[in-house]
């Protein structure tokens, strides 16, 4: 989502406009405005681009001067006029444009309706609106920090208010939002293109900041209401570096996200207390959990690698047997599915053609379908019998990165819950899980530092022309992504193997220098992937190792290694990859890859 805010002297609305312009590259399937005029505050939102809400808002509401802009990327609610925002309050005296998800929000609507509050939307939202209008009794910073304190969740939102003309109210928690600073004008943003155009002078809030703009003053407080110093930041981007967060390429940027999509993915479907997991958005209960006798999993590309992490961790905690296929192979396979039978779809885009195909099939042959995908609103998420939504935000780059570890991360929560169901794992095995969830977001910004380590190697990549990933059991899964993140960003020839199968073949291929990455964490199979590893070191291989700090061993046998932070090898894969997804980055930028856009390939594959 995008969030723009001004006030000022100038006419509000083209500023709003071409600030949510701005924003377009970060994708959004709906966008609002809303004004004050003299009396009333004027909302217009529309499903669709941005061009629509351009011809609906016409040349109205020329002569405002303060407004706040949103494009919204669902979470709560499907893709709608309705569900778009600006939100209003029962009275219109309030609209709110909000990023992130408020977690508590079903529980606030309950008590607000009680309250006498109407709802006009399914969003999440809304009820931010109406804390605002229950709290508010002539101060904007106090309502505001009450409406904080009431809510769990993440958000940067910004309140227009009709009894304070020239004032705007924001906050933020857990997701941006930045100040710019003008010459008799002030702006609110999520995101600095939206005002780099206007201004280079920034303040950059920090969580739990509130925030009160006017033309010529800005005022920051903290959570309790004590005002709070800012420096100014000065923004030195340009326009393209500004989209891209600094970045060089949109894919390193979602690499370097990926801590934040895990943590928001698990949000609110942990109970740390209870050690569960709570899926309340699936309709699959005891009953219908106990029917389901096999479980197929269907998807293309990367989705297709999280689904081979998939069958490991569903079979091993669920007990039911799982098959996975590429979709454009199940649709044509006549597999052999039955009412009894959960056909799991994985689709980032949940546009994919082929895969949507499959769960038309699924649904045809009686099976319930599970969706796990990243866009509200999707086809696959209207189509689907349940979803499981990641909350990555939107995935730009073509080679899926972050998608793929939320995906990973679904599959995790949705085996604890179909394990608890079926009463297949231990509570003891459960909590442990759990643990090791908690832990990865951190774990993933520990891999992430030692980007400048992994860098240094992947110039010596570089120069490869073929390269071979081999690993056991989930390493396996891994090691298949991690060599399509090779070739399809920096064209260098790579194939995965299952460690064991080396021998019966592909070891004539294995001579001096050739390289090899080996993925070495899954305990089970630790030494015969040590086995495996010896075999292509005597043909004299260039070996790259990927393992557990604790593992100080492999070290000693091989080029080179990276080591990932300890944890329990069902999860290791959400780590594992994270190295393997920045050595073909950054082999592919030494290369001069269009990293972001590589040749031949698209985002979303709509046709079969
Ligand atoms: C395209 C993309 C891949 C992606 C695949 C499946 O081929 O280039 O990165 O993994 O589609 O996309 P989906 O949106 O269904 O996950």
């Amino acid at each position: 989502c995008g969030i723009v805010g001004y006030v000022g002297h100038k006419s509000a609305v083209p500023i709003l406009l071409k600030g949510l312009k701005k924003l377009e590259y970060r994708g959004y399937d709906s966008a609002g405005i809303a004004v004050l005029n003299s009396g009333s505050i004027d909302v217009v939102k529309k499903v669709g681009k941005l061009e629509v809400l351009e011809e609906h808002v016409g040349h109205k509401n020329g002569g405002a001067c303060i407004g706040i802009g949103h494009t919204r990327w669902a979470t709560h609610g499907r893709p709608s006029d309705t569900n778009a925002h600006p939100h209003t309050d029962c009275t219109g005296r309030f609209a709110v444009v909000h990023n992130g998800i408020i977690e508590n929000f079903q529980e606030l609507r309950g008590w607000l309706k009680e309250e006498g509050h109407s709802f006009k939307s399914e969003t999440d939202t809304e009820v931010l609106v109406h804390l605002f209008e229950h709290f508010y009794r002539g101060d904007l910073v106090t309502a505001l920090r009450q409406v904080m304190e009431k809510v769990e969740g993440s958000y940067a939102m910004v309140i227009l208010s009709l009894e304070n003309p020239g004032q705007l109210i924001a906050a933020r928690q857990d997701n941006p939002l930045i100040v710019g600073l003008g010459e008799g004008e002030n702006f609110i943003a999520s995101d600095i293109p939206a005002i780099l155009e206007h201004t280079r002078q920034t303040y950059i809030l920090n969580d739990g900041e509130v925030v009160l703009v006017t033309s010529d003053q800005v005022q920051v407080f903290d959570r309790q209401g004590n005002p709070v110093h800012k420096e100014v930041f000065h923004v030195q981007w340009d326009m393209e570096a500004a989209e891209k967060g600094g970045y060089d390429h949109f894919m390193i940027k979602e690499i370097c996200e990926q801590p934040k999509a895990i943590r928001d993915t698990l949000k609110g479907r942990l109970d740390l207390e209870k050690k569960k997991v709570v899926l309340k958005e699936i309709g699959l209960d005891k009953e219908a959990i106990e029917r389901i006798d096999r479980i197929f999993i269907t998807a293309c590309g990367t989705a297709y690698h999280a689904g081979l992490v998939g069958k490991y961790v569903i079979e091993r905690m669920v007990q039911i047997p799982v098959e996975v296929d590429i979709a454009s192979e199940f649709r044509y396979r006549d597999p052999l599915i039955t009412e009894n039978s959960l056909v799991i779809v994985i689709s980032q885009s949940g546009e994919t053609a082929d895969t949507l195909a499959a769960l038309r099939m699924a649904q045809k042959k009686g099976a319930r379908v599970l969706a796990i995908t990243n866009v509200v609103g999707s086809s696959v998420a209207r189509e689907a019998d349940d979803v499981i939504y990641t909350w990555a935000g939107p995935e730009i780059a073509v080679a899926s990165t972050k998608a793929y570890v939320t995906q990973l991360i679904a599959i995790y929560l949705l085996s604890c819950y179909l394990g608890q169901l079926r009463g297949t794992v231990s509570g003891e095995q459960l909590e442990e899980i759990i643990e090791a969830l908690v832990r990865l977001p951190g774990q993933a910004e520990a891999v992430l530092k030692q980007q400048t380590q992994i860098r240094e190697m992947a110039r010596r990549w570089a120069k490869w022309e073929d390269a071979f990933f081999i690993g056991r059991s989930l390493d396996y899964a891994v090691a298949m992504e991690g060599q399509l993140k090779l070739k399809e960003i920096s064209y260098i020839h790579a194939e995965a193997y299952a460690a064991g199968e080396l021998k019966h073949g592909t070891l004539a291929l294995i001579v001096e220098g050739v390289p090899v990455i080996v993925l070495a964490t899954q305990k089970e199979v630790y030494e015969k992937t040590i086995s495996n590893l010896q075999e292509v070191k005597a043909r004299g291989a260039y070996i790259t190792a990927v393992a557990f700090e604790s593992d100080q061993e492999i070290g000693k046998l091989v080029e080179e290694t990276i080591y990932i932070p300890d944890t329990i090898s069902l999860v290791a894969p959400v780590l594992t990859v994270i190295p393997l997804q920045l050595l073909a980055y950054y082999a592919a930028v030494e290369r001069g890859s269009d990293v972001d856009k590589p040749r031949n390939l698209a985002k979303s594959v709509t046709v079969e």
